[in-house]
């Protein structure tokens, strides 16, 4: 089966079309920063009738990036990587201004640099 890596899939766009890509037969491996949200949209894939598995990142944070990149890189099913978390400018961070940049920005393009 293919899998997918849905980044921002607890809320908006991405907790939209999460159920929907696994109806389309897809494995999601379902992106976000809580756990509990993380859990909740696991569970409305397969609800749905798909399969899922959680992930929990804080994109802000390059360490959680590499984190999250590692834990998903030697798959041989992902294929797809739909980086849909972001922020707004504007938003503010409890760790500081990063928050617009670091997860719009940095988190994905560094999480979709090659690996190895
Ligand atoms: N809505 C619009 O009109 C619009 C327009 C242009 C572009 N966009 C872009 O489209 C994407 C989706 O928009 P949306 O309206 O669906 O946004 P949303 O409802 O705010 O959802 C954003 C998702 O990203 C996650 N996220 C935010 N900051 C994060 C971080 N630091 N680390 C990990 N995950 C993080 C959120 O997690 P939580 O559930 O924990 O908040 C949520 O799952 C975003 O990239 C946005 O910038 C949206």
């Amino acid at each position: 089966m293919t899998a997918v890596l849905l980044t921002g899939a607890t809320s908006g766009l991405g907790r939209w079309l999460a159920p929907r890509l696994g109806q389309a037969g897809l494995t999601v491996l379902l992106h976000g920063r809580d756990a509990g949200k993380v859990e909740r949209g696991v569970a409305e894939v397969e609800e749905a009738g798909g399969a899922a598995e959680g992930f929990v990142a804080d994109l802000a944070s390059l360490a959680d990036v590499d984190r999250l990149a590692g834990a998903v890189r030697d798959r041989d099913d992902l294929t797809i990587l739909v980086n849909n978390a972001g922020v707004g400018f504007g938003a503010r961070a409890s760790s500081g201004r990063r928050a617009p940049t670091g997860t719009s920005c940095a988190g994905p393009s560094t999480s979709s640099r090659p690996s190895g």
